[in-house]
């Protein structure tokens, strides 16, 4: 009798997610399910791109007549709240069902009010920004009808060739864990409110590990490092209640996560508890009979047995699934539970009760790209800008005089708002140039010349310009574009050189073996300092850049990445010191290609370098290259300076379960208030596997005005030095540690300590 009852309860446990949270919900999915045929039971597992939707006769579209005969669970990418109410018309009064559609879009770091890529924000090291970025973002995508946004992508990078590390948050796997929390927070709330949509944690999991850099190839590492560097930010997400999760394009352990039982069902749900749905990423499900595991019938049948529940675009489960089941291959328990998922995020987003909860099309207009919401993302854009260098007291500039703007990139709206902004108006971002008028105000002169071509090869420059984001190209002779740039610089104060990448070079697809900037904008770079002006680098760029000679030659340099809407007002701001720069680098910048993977985070190794030696002979280095990055992960400096103390703890020698205090005297040693990033950083000396050199362990964002001092602590318990072991146990082990704090993860003030359980 007692083994019946274990066996019911376990299988109820087994086929749904949620329902033992929510009864209510668990009898209305159960009621609804029984009145499925197996065709609309598939049907609500196929999400198709939006396709040929024309307002006023949604119906008679491909996709109309699909969604009457209910073989269509969602839509994505489709933009007006109009468009959106009159599919959803379709699916709730024409299908047989009547069941409302999930509407999703890459909503990935703003709507229409667009912030900094998501690489920037996580620059801000700022959590109440980034939570509040979403949340705006929801707000907006939400007022146009949609529900659920692909967002956050949490993959760890170390990679810079890969183009995606724009879509994320860098190298290190705590500060993305802190990340992916507040974007959820941001985007779900509590889902109490037509303005919370559902967040998708993607690309589960390992997408940034891609060898090489060459996006969508193959990934391989072992647990150890998967656990303890990779896999921290989805689980962060999950922890934080994302409600859907989306399976990445990559291998895993020689398994396409897309088919891979392992990730999808014995880790997110088995390990971590996940209740949400899984989601494939785009024409996961058809790829993988590219990456040799059959056709197209076989390979969703393994997906939809590794626990995929929803199939994006290539409609493989809509097409094979009752062919599987019919011979065998999957069984109808495998498809109730994907379908029940699917439906349980409906009736979580409340489309059951009012399948029009976010088709308000008066939101829609008093609601999207509003005033309020481009103030926000002009101060937040400015507080992710990285002030790389600045010699000489070239910035912030001063009002008055003449300032020279030069570079392909100085008057370009639509690149502004970097790469996925599917639903951005790119022209209407400001420019640099015109930000920096406004900004600069009617006493100073400023005037504009490109310089140079952004590149020397015209058709480089179009593979770098897609998607409506022209770069433009001049037909006069290099020369004398850059003749013309240096005559403008002539009477000028000061220099601002707007060069980089443009928004298509990172992103999706957008690999890259070589990380300078482009040749053409490098030597104009170099016309520009041989007219010994002053002069400021604005750099743009969606990833980690080679820009070593720079950093030599040039006397300040602003990396302001892709910085949204609001980018040249808040290069603006930034420039002339109304906004004092504040943002940390999240990724290491090395010197060059070769370097990589470079990441603050290493193992020490068996042969490390002596301190202070850059080459010893059977030491782990190169002939030709220091072992040092150009700037360290969580570097940036600010128009102010900070000074640290030295660190003091609690007590050097700790046992059990108690609470180390690390206090950090800063002082803002400059004349300006400003932000600092103090970094915690912890190393643990001796292992039961070899741990990382440092790790960050904590962070906090504080202001301090001119000359003020503040003791800043961390309290840190075991939990901090927790991680997964040799058998994957997660669990901190006794022995001597070193508690760092600073800056950045080079100059950093330190203390041992002996920790016993
Ligand atoms: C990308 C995803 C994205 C999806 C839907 C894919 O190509 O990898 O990040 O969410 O398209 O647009």
């Amino acid at each position: 009798m007692r083994k019946k009852f274990l066996f019911l309860l376990l299988l109820l446990w087994a086929v749904s997610g949620l329902q033992a949270q929510d009864p209510k919900m668990n009898a209305f999915i159960s009621d609804l399910m029984k009145k499925m045929t197996l065709e609309e039971k598939l049907g609500q597992l196929n999400l198709p791109g939006a396709g040929d939707i024309v307002t006023g006769q949604a119906g008679n579209s491909d996709i109309g007549k699909k969604i009457k005969e209910g073989k269509v669970g969602g839509l994505f990418n489709i933009k007006s709240v109009v468009k959106i109410r009159a599919v959803q018309k379709v699916a709730v009064e024409e299908s047989r069902l009547k069941i409302p559609l999930i509407f999703g879009m890459d909503v990935i770091h703003g709507y229409e009010t667009v912030f900094p890529i998501p690489l920037a924000l996580s620059c801000s090291w700022d959590m109440q920004e980034i939570e509040a970025s979403a949340r705006i973002a929801a707000s907006e995508a939400s007022a146009d009808g949609i529900c659920w946004t692909f967002s956050p992508m949490v993959d760890i990078a170390r990679d810079p060739r890969w183009g995606r590390i724009a879509e994320g948050n860098g190298e290190d796997a705590y500060l993305g864990s802190q990340i992916a929390k507040a974007m959820v927070k941001g985007y779900q709330g509590n889902f109490s409110s037509n303005s919370n949509i559902m967040a998708c944690v993607k690309h589960y999991a390992l997408y940034g590990a891609a060898e090489g850099g060459r996006d969508y190839n193959t990934t391989d590492m072992s647990r150890v490092r998967m656990y303890n560097e990779y896999l921290p930010p989805y689980k962060a997400a999950v922890d934080a209640g994302v409600g859907s999760v989306m399976s990445s394009f990559n291998e895993v352990d020689g398994v396409p996560a897309t088919a891979n039982k392992f990730l999808l069902t014995d880790l997110l749900r088995g390990q971590w508890g996940f209740k949400g749905f899984v989601v494939t990423d785009y024409t996961g499900i058809n790829e993988m009979s590219e990456h040799g595991l059959g056709d197209l019938q076989t390979v969703s049948a393994l997906a939809l047995k590794a626990g995929v529940d929803m199939d994006m675009v290539g409609e493989g489960f809509l097409t094979t699934l009752k062919k599987s089941l019919d011979e065998g291959r999957i069984t109808i328990g495998q498809i109730d539970n994907a379908c029940r998922l699917v439906l349980e995020a409906k009736y979580i987003l409340g489309l059951f009760d009012n399948p029009y909860k976010y088709c308000d099309e008066k939101r829609a207009a008093t609601e999207i790209y509003t005033e309020a919401n481009r103030k926000t993302a002009r101060q937040i854009a400015s507080d992710c800008f990285v002030l790389l260098k600045n010699q000489g007291g070239v910035l912030p500039l001063k009002r008055g005089g003449k300032v020279a703007v030069v570079g392909p990139l100085g008057d370009n709206k639509v690149n502004m708002t970097g790469t996925w902004s599917v639903a951005a108006d790119f022209s209407k971002a400001n420019s640099l140039l015109e930000g920096l008028k406004a900004v600069a105000g009617a006493n100073t002169k400023v005037v504009y010349a490109r310089g140079s071509n952004f590149d020397y090869d015209k058709a480089f420059v179009e593979r770098a310009g897609i998607f409506g984001k022209s770069l433009g190209w001049d037909q006069r002779q290099p020369a004398e574009i850059t003749e013309e740039a240096l005559n403008s610089c002539k009477d000028a104060d000061v220099i601002v050189a707007a060069l980089g990448e443009s928004a298509e070079m990172s992103g999706e697809s957008s690999s890259r073996s070589n990380l300078d900037i482009p040749k053409a904008q490098e030597d104009l770079l170099e016309a520009l300092l041989k007219t010994g002006k002053p002069m400021v680098l604005v750099l743009f760029t969606g990833r980690p850049l080679t820009v070593k000679w720079e950093n030599e030659h040039v006397p300040a340099i602003l990396n302001v990445w892709f910085g949204g809407s609001e980018a040249g007002s808040a290069i603006g701001d930034v420039l002339f010191g109304d906004t004092n720069p504040s943002g940390k680098l999240s990724t290491t910048w090395p010197q060059n290609v070769g370097q990589i993977p470079l990441y603050y985070n290493h193992k020490n190794t068996g042969r490390p370098l002596p301190e202070g030696q850059w080459f010893q002979k059977f030491r782990s280095n190169y002939l030709d290259v220091s072992n040092d990055p150009v700037y360290p992960f969580g570097y940036g400096l600010s128009y102010t300076s900070f000074t640290y103390g030295d660190l003091k703890l609690s007590s050097n020698a700790i046992k059990g379960n108690q609470t180390l205090k690390a206090t950090v005297t800063l002082t803002n040693s400059g004349s300006r208030d400003g932000k600092e990033v103090v970094q915690l950083y912890i190393r643990q000396l001796v292992g039961s596997i070899t741990r990382p050199v440092k790790e960050l362990k904590g962070f906090q964002k504080v202001f301090l005005k001119a000359g003020e001092s503040r003791d800043i602590s961390f309290n840190i318990t075991p939990e901090d030095l927790k991680f997964y072991n040799g058998d994957l146990k997660y669990d901190w082990e006794s022995g001597d540690y070193i508690i760092m704090a600073g800056g950045n993860s080079r100059d950093l003030k330190s203390a041992k300590l002996s920790w016993s359980k």
